[in-house]
């Protein structure tokens, strides 16, 4: 017998007060079970699973969506999706879809955009590649929209002006090019709003200073049009502001914008002139990154005081000498690269290294005792090896914080780091693992690694002239990805002698896996004293994998040695070279199958170790 119409209107009422009381989260009381995904929705989702490989996964087609809502969850991938429902009729719209970390999801299903009610589409972290399609308008009531780490090319569509909802939008590590589009700065709501990583032309629009909500705003490697500061307004909420290689060829503003709750500064890499002393209306961020620009003058000892973190390296024009340094300062600061006389530097450690990177020729008086090789256990400890001569790889343990140098005067070396996660802000800068490493020479260099969000350079100072092998040593042994299956990717350039050698090099794609050890080498020629090897973050990799702050570079070790035989040494790795060749590859498959069999003892037990710590470390991660 069917139920009467009154019944059926107090089965409703009661669903309805049922929904209100349970919202939003937690398992559905039975009497829920009448709720439904409305059909279209129902329908566009399945066809977007169906596309994607995940129709298995989502189980029987009867089975109802806004029911189950989660379908594959682990430490780095989610498919899930949330729901809204009418109180009234008991009909639920999608409105939440997250579908992150599959490195096998590569296109953009139509049937996407039929889901008009999102106000969440998380699809950041897969291989999605193409354009960006227009009828991405249809997702007008989006609010939170991240599709970065992914393969997408092609400009990002105009139609994407009517998404005016946007408060969240991260678009970094893709191929989008084409200028910075002007329309995000009618997204007056955005809160959240990262680009860089991409090949997108500047200059930053001037009506970016609407954008007056801003609490994150994360901007870089913009090429081309050169910006002004002219986009900067009195942003009440702003708490990071990060203009890393963003073109602008300008002075900090003479009326400072008033940024009460400006945490995290970083304008490193532009083109910023003026008095250093316009740095002082800043000085309560708690970071202050303005590395690689050219400022000028005296560093003022107020800022010396109150900021954490500093980074003014590579300013050539900064001279005068050091401030006092106080006693209770957690961090070094990283000053190198400028014209600041360490040697009337109170509390400095020896610096006539470091006068000797002011990027002039050296005293070479000054060496008495000039070397033939040197060698370094970056993040470990003082290691020595019996080649034919012993090798001892120096101790590379000290804590450079957010942003420092440490001076080696026994060895004649420096190393620089500069850099923190925006998010996490303490970002560890020395990393390690207890695993072993098996089949190689030397395998406890692989266990420590010194890395870094931004920038990671090492100085060998007083090389007699001459040719020498510069050998960098890497193991990933932070971001647990299988070989193009997992979605965690570190990439980074390395330039050795101010020429780039490697651009987005992915230790574990040339190593061929996670834990794997390998090694590069390059001939240069030393005819000043000083060898300079820099490797930094490029804006491309994930950013959040195992957890935030986990990108930027990382070297196990360093080994630099006259050839044996300088008249029968290996031509130079060619520069520039972007991807890595065939050959390379045929090397690394060479690795992957004499590895194979350890990897498949090794790699079961490591996961669920990793995966445990991962959850002692890092709960919600
Ligand atoms: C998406 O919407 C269009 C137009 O409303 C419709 O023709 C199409 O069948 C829908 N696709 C799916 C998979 O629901
Ligand atoms: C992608 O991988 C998932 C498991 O990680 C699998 O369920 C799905 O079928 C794959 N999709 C495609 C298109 O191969
Ligand atoms: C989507 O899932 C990933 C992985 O679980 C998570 O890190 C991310 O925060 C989720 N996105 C949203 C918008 O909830
Ligand atoms: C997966 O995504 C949903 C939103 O769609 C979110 O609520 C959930 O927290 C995510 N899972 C993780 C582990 O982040
Ligand atoms: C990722 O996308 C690229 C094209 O951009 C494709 O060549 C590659 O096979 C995809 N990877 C996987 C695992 O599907
Ligand atoms: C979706 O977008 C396309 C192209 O922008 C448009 O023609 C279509 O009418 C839109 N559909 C809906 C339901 O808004
Ligand atoms: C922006 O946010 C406010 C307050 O939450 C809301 O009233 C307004 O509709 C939003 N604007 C847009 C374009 O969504
Ligand atoms: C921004 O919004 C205004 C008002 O809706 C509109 O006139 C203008 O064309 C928009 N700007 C861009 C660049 O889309
Ligand atoms: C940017 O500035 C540089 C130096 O001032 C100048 O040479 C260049 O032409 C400018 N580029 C553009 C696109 O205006
Ligand atoms: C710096 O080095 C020189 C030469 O090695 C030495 O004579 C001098 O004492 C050192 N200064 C400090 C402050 O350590
Ligand atoms: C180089 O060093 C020597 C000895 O320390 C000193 O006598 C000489 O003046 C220096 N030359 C220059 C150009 O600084
Ligand atoms: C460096 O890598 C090559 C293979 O590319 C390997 O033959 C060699 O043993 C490695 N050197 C060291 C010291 O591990």
């Amino acid at each position: 017998m069917a139920p009467s119409p009154p019944l059926l209107l107090l089965l409703l009422v009661l669903t309805g007060l049922g929904l209100a009381a349970a919202q939003p989260e937690g398992p559905f009381p039975p009497f829920q079970q009448q709720r439904s995904t409305n059909a279209a929705d129902a329908a566009a989702l399945r066809a977007v699973f169906q596309q994607w490989g995940l129709a298995a996964a989502a189980g029987a087609p009867e089975e109802d969506p806004c029911q189950k809502r989660v379908w594959l969850q682990s430490f780095a991938t989610n498919a899930s999706i949330d729901c809204g429902c009418d109180a009234a009729n008991g009909e639920c719209r999608i409105t939440h879809l997250n579908v992150t970390g599959f490195w096998n999801i590569s296109v953009i299903p139509p049937a996407l955009f039929n889901l008009t009610e999102l106000v969440s589409l998380d699809l950041s972290n897969n291989n999605l590649s193409g354009s960006i399609p227009p009828e991405v308008s249809n997702l007008s009531k989006l609010e939170t929209w991240h599709f970065n780490n992914n393969k997408l090319s092609g400009p990002f569509p105009n139609e994407s002006s009517r998404l005016g909802s946007l408060q969240s939008l991260w678009m970094f590590d893709n191929y989008i090019e084409g200028l910075l589009p002007e329309f995000i700065a009618n997204f007056t709501n955005l809160t959240d709003l990262r680009i860089y990583g991409m090949k997108l032309r500047g200059p930053i629009p001037k009506n970016f200073s609407n954008l007056i909500n801003l609490e994150k705003l994360m901007l870089g490697d913009l090429d081309g049009g050169n910006s002004t500061f002219n986009f900067i307004a009195d942003w009440a909420n702003l708490s990071t502001l990060s203009l890393r290689k963003c073109g602008i060829i300008d002075q900090l503003p003479s009326t400072p914008p008033k940024l009460p709750k400006l945490t995290y500064l970083d304008l490193r890499s532009n083109n910023l002139s003026g008095s250093i002393q316009q740095l002082l209306p800043y000085r309560s961020s708690r970071y202050l990154y303005v590395g690689e620009n050219n400022f000028s003058g005296q560093l003022p000892s107020e800022i010396v005081q109150s900021s954490l973190a500093l980074d003014i390296s590579y300013n050539p024009l900064l001279n005068g000498s050091l401030p006092n340094i106080p006693a209770d300062r957690k961090w070094p600061i990283n000053y190198i690269g400028t014209s600041i006389d360490a040697s009337r530097t109170i509390n400095s450690e020896n610096l006539t290294l470091l006068n000797c990177l002011g990027m002039k020729e050296c005293n070479r008086t000054s060496y008495t005792n000039p070397i033939t090789s040197f060698a370094v256990n970056c993040g470990g400890k003082q290691k020595t090896y019996q080649d034919s001569l012993p090798i001892t790889f120096s101790d590379d343990t000290s804590n450079l914080g957010a942003a420092g140098i440490h001076v080696d005067t026994d060895k004649q070396w420096v190393v620089s780091h500069v850099g923190s996660d925006p998010v996490v802000s303490e970002s560890p800068g020395i990393v390690n693992t207890n695993q072993g490493f098996l089949g190689v020479d030397m395998p406890e260099l692989y266990q420590t690694a010194r890395t870094s969000r931004s920038a990671l350079s090492y100085y060998v100072v007083g090389l007699s002239n001459g040719k020498y092998t510069v050998q960098l040593f890497f193991a990933e042994i932070v971001i647990d990805s299988q070989l193009n299956h997992g979605p965690g990717r570190r990439l980074f350039n390395i330039d050795i002698q101010d020429q780039n050698i490697k651009t987005d090099f992915d230790i574990t794609k040339e190593a061929g896996g996670f834990r794997r050890p390998m090694n590069i080498t390059y001939e240069v020629t030393v005819d000043n004293p000083v060898l300079k090897i820099h490797l930094y973050w490029n804006g491309r990799g994930t950013c959040c994998i195992p957890y935030e702050g986990a990108y930027g570079p990382l070297v196990s070790a360093i080994r630099v040695f006259r050839p044996k035989n300088p008249n029968n040494i290996p031509p130079p790795t060619p520069p520039r070279s972007a991807r890595p060749d065939n050959k390379r590859r045929g090397v690394v498959v060479g690795i992957a199958a004499l590895c194979i069999a350890m990897a498949v003892i090794s790699s079961s037990v490591a996961y669920l170790w990793w995966k445990w710590v991962s959850l002692v470390k890092h709960p919600n991660a």
